[in-house]
């Protein structure tokens, strides 16, 4: 598998093992939040129209969103495969990444369901504290999640595995490793 969605609440470990299984798989990490630091960082358009959605801990809105990742899987580079790390992140995210991969031939293999409790997943980005990472924004990213992106894990139902995020990531990327390589 190599082309594979990453779905999750804010903190359950999908950049850090997206990172690491796209050195596996030999693939690039495509992470919309990422990309979206980025833009805010070097002052583009993008990142001026982002940033307070960001800050508030808001999805930023989907025309932006949608038009970075048509641009990103354009590229060549994305040819062999990819991992989309925080997209899609609502219903209508997910269908405009159908219609897109249509248009380019493509589909994608998994959707993998990341699972951690918000106790947990609280306690690791306070500790972590990168600019969206205070106590009151998280909640609210929490709560953006469940009303917005947890309805994808019933829109994905049939192509979903979902892996217990919350134990070491060693362990975490050993699971993922037996159900994506084998
Ligand atoms: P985004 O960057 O996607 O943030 P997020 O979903 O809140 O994800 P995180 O990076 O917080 O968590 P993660 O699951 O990747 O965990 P990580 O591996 O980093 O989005 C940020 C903002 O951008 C959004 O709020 C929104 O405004 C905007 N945005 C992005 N995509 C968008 C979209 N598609 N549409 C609209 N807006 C969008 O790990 C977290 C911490 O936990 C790290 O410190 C890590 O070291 C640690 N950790 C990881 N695994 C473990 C483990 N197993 N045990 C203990 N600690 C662990």
């Amino acid at each position: 598998m190599t082309r594979l969605i990453f779905l999750g609440p804010p903190g359950a470990g999908k950049g850090t093992q997206a990172q690491i299984l796209a050195s596996t798989l030999q693939v690039p990490h495509i992470s919309t939040g990422d990309i979206l630091r980025a833009a805010v960082s070097d002052k583009t358009d993008l990142g001026m129209k982002a940033q307070a959605y960001m800050d508030r801990g808001e999805l930023v809105p989907d025309d932006l969103v949608l038009d970075m990742i048509r641009e990103r899987l354009a590229q060549d580079d994305v040819k062999p495969g990819w991992i989309l790390d925080g997209f899609p992140r609502n219903v209508p995210q997910a269908i405009a990444l159908n219609k897109v991969l249509e248009e380019i031939n493509q589909a994608f293999d998994r959707v993998i369901n990341f699972n951690v409790p918000d106790e947990a997943i609280i306690v690791r980005l306070l500790a972590r504290g990168r600019k969206d990472d205070s106590e009151s924004v998280i909640r609210r990213r929490l709560e953006v999640y469940r009303e917005q992106t947890a309805p994808l894990i019933d829109f994905y139902q049939t192509q979903i595995i979902t892996v217990d995020g919350n134990r070491p990531m060693e362990e975490v990327t050993a699971a993922l490793k037996q159900v994506v390589v084998g």
